[in-house]
């Protein structure tokens, strides 16, 4: 298993967490009182039965009062636990809509897969990628959010002895990626927890996909942590609002952030707290879209 757990796990900690510490803080309200009940009572059972009746905790909430942990809180004062409560709190939110998020984007391009190779700007932009794709022989490529492979399609096609792996959210788009490509190992995660050994990866691919990580900044350490010194990321945004074709006949429900990868200046600093350096840039215009192409170097 490499990279950060996956968001369920995620979830699942703070969760835990998030239960023991707001025992705490109620406890915390009225210490005196608590204490005064443990003293009250016999044994740490009796202790434990009395403050699940009248603070309406549960067994492990009450066993964290009664013990150590409701001392060592006392000591770090009370504003201390409301903090870490309230830290929490917001980080359960903040994991919840990237789960959200994640499984909008997946059913929007699930119900996009079918029709996606149609499109000629997305066919044109993966060649153009491609050709950044230089001296890599039998070198290991990670496509970030591949879809249906395009770029690995135009890759494979330049480098037929390219190791080529492919990630993506939407099991509809990586069900047309692995037709096209038998060959290629393509597989269902996130950007931020990629199937890959650290340092192993010669060339990372990441189009048109930016805008819609939920955890843009994990998903680009995870990239650092397994694109080798050296190593390039050839990234694809759209350089101006062309607005697109609506798509109402599809699921929404998700964020687009196209605002924060307009410009190589964006791009740059996107990057450079995660190990990326700006190595050049292009700009096209495809069938009527405005794209931006950015080749990075890991460096550090
Ligand atoms: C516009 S498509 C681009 C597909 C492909 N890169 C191309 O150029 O044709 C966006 C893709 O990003 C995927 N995606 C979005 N967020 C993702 C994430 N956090 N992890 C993996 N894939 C993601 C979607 O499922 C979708 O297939």
């Amino acid at each position: 298993m490499y990279g950060p757990p996956p968001l369920a796990e995620r979830i699942r900690q703070v969760e835990e967490r998030l239960h023991v510490i707001s025992a705490l803080a109620t406890a915390l309200e009225d210490p005196i009182s608590v204490l005064q009940l443990i003293v009250d009572t016999g044994d740490e059972a009796e202790a434990m039965s009395a403050l699940q009746e009248r603070y309406g905790f549960d067994a492990i909430q009450a066993s964290a009062v009664t013990d150590m942990q409701f001392r060592r809180a006392i000591g770090r004062q009370r504003a201390g636990v409301i903090d870490e409560r309230d830290h929490l709190s917001s980080q359960l939110t903040d994991l919840r809509q990237a789960v959200a998020q994640q499984q909008a984007v997946a059913a929007h391009y699930d119900a996009r897969a079918a029709t996606y190779d149609a499109s000629g700007m997305h066919r044109d932009l993966a060649a153009l990628v491609a050709e950044q794709a230089t001296d890599l022989g039998d070198g290991l490529v990670v496509d970030v959010a591949t879809g249906t492979g395009l770029v690995l399609r135009a890759i494979a096609t330049r480098h037929p002895e390219a190791r080529l792996v492919g990630v993506d959210l939407s099991p509809g788009m990586l069900a047309v990626a692995r037709t096209a490509l038998p060959q290629a190992q393509l597989v269902q995660a996130d950007a931020s927890a990629l199937p890959v050994a650290g340092e192993s990866v010669d060339l990372m691919t990441c189009v048109t996909a930016l805008h819609l990580l939920a955890e843009p900044e994990l998903a680009f350490d995870e990239w650092a942590r397994v694109l080798r010194p050296g190593g390039r990321l050839v990234t694809a945004t759209f350089s101006a609002d062309t607005g697109g074709p609506a798509r109402p006949d599809l699921p929404q429900g998700f964020a687009r952030r196209h605002e924060e990868y307009r410009t190589p200046e964006q791009v740059r600093r996107a990057f450079r707290d995660h190990w990326f350096e700006l190595e050049s840039h292009t700009e096209h215009e495809l069938q009527g879209d405005r794209l931006l192409v950015c080749v990075l170097r890991r460096v550090g």
